[in-house]
């Protein structure tokens, strides 16, 4: 499958400031600080909260947001609103004229990680600032950090990558998710290449200097293929060997991914290693994935007992992939159900013809409409859980509403 970038976004492109005020005063203050800090002029915009929504919507999110909610007739909706729109780990500082202190309360609560009542001093907003620096104060973020979803296959070729592409694809497109895709095959992976993702290297190396992975990094060693969608792995030089990988790691890469995109979805090598144990370990959900033959039959069960020993508070999907490709030597779905002692969960048809169209095509698999599409793309919107709606609670907090 070659799947050809549409608009694709640059990650490095995201303001580390930005602030809609209006009234004049305010806006000076803002300003002096956005010139001590040698920021541009344009990050100071004349414009309320539906303003601040309506072009967050279009571009990425600072990393630091200042919101006057002054003409706002509820800033807690409008707050909701704005996450909405804003990328994970965006910080909310308020101002406005309101001297309430269950205003306060209510705007921390939604995610916001400061309230001012003006007029703001230049003294006090810069504090507040830097108390957005330190790691102890335990400020809020808009949104919470992303969710970790491994795959993994019982068999070599059970369809692990075309899953993990296609649900990318798919979550990628619900309620504008931003999903990265780890190749955690370092050297041989296939899946940039099946996505038309330039190739590139480095994650091996990082592996290997946990202390060298931050947003710079990831920017370097991540390609994009599509709006929202990127990947990263699987493109090392054979001459880059693993070494001793440290299993912690593979946290420092999930801590930096996780606050960067909403959803992270690992393509795991089938092997015991402890990369692969510190991964399903960090996973809210394993897709387990397997073919009905004998072989995938016996994995499925050492991998279920493998995957709940690591990680015995997470949830395991089974999904049967390319049923019917040989229906004769195929276990019958019931015995298989029988010998792994559970329930299958996603079934998904062998159909090569749509394989082959959809890389004519140079598109996804789910995008060509047949029935193996469908059936992926029905794993992708689970996976995806519910679009982010506006809530009907106006008290409802961030953490409840973006659940997924
Ligand atoms: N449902 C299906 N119908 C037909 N062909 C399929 C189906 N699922 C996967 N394939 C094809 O099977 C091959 C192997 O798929 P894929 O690379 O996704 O498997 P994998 O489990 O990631 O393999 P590996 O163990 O090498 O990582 C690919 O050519 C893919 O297009
Ligand atoms: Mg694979």
């Amino acid at each position: 499958m070659q799947v050809t970038p549409i608009g694709t976004e640059d990650a490095s492109q995201r303001d580390p400031f930005l602030a809609f005020v209006h009234d004049d005063q305010t806006a000076g203050v803002v300003r002096e600080i956005t010139e001590s800090l040698l920021l541009p002029d344009d990050l100071v915009r004349n414009g309320s909260m539906d303003h601040a929504r309506s072009y967050l919507e279009h571009v990425r999110s600072p990393r630091l947001l200042i919101i006057d909610i002054d003409g706002s007739s509820d800033p807690l909706e409008d707050i909701v609103k704005l996450a909405d729109v804003c990328e994970l780990g965006t910080r909310l500082i308020a101002i406005g004229t309101d001297n309430d202190v269950t205003l306060f309360r209510d705007l921390l609560s939604m995610g916001a990680a400061d309230y001012l009542v003006k007029p703001v001093e230049r003294e006090t907003l810069l504090r507040s600032i830097n108390a957005l620096e330190d790691p102890n104060a335990g400020v809020g973020a808009l949104g919470r950090t992303g969710k970790v979803v491994s795959f993994i296959g019982a068999r070599g070729g059970s369809g692990v990558s075309t899953l993990v592409g296609n649900c990318g694809w798919t979550i990628s497109r619900s309620g504008k998710r931003r999903v990265v895709m780890v190749d955690m095959d370092l050297h041989f992976g296939n899946l940039g290449l099946m996505m038309g993702a330039e190739a590139r290297e480095g994650l091996a190396d990082a592996l290997q200097q946990p202390d060298r992975i931050d947003s710079l990094f990831l920017e370097r060693v991540m390609s994009s293929c599509a709006d929202r969608l990127f990947v990263v792995g699987g493109e090392e030089s054979l001459n880059q060997g693993i070494g001793n990988t440290d299993r912690f790691a593979i946290d420092a890469l999930m801590a930096e991914l996780r606050a960067n995109f909403h959803f992270v979805l690992m393509d795991l090598p089938r092997s015991a290693s402890d990369i692969v144990y510190r991964s399903l370990q960090l996973s809210s959900t394993t897709v387990l994935v397997s073919d009905l033959s004998l072989a995938g039959m016996r994995d499925t069960v050492r991998l279920l007992k493998f995957v709940r020993e690591s990680n015995p508070g997470g949830q395991i999907i089974l999904v049967i992939n390319r049923m019917g490709e040989n229906a004769k030597a195929e276990i019958p779905l019931v015995e298989f159900e029988k010998g792994v002692g559970r329930k299958i969960d996603f079934k998904i048809g062998f159909e090569p013809n749509a394989v082959l169209q959809a890389a004519n095509l140079g598109q996804p698999l789910i995008e060509t409409r047949c029935a193996t599409g469908r059936s992926i793309e029905a794993l992708g919107e689970r996976l995806a859980g519910p679009a982010p709606k506006l809530g009907t609670s106006k008290r409802k907090s961030l953490f409840a509403k973006l659940r997924k």
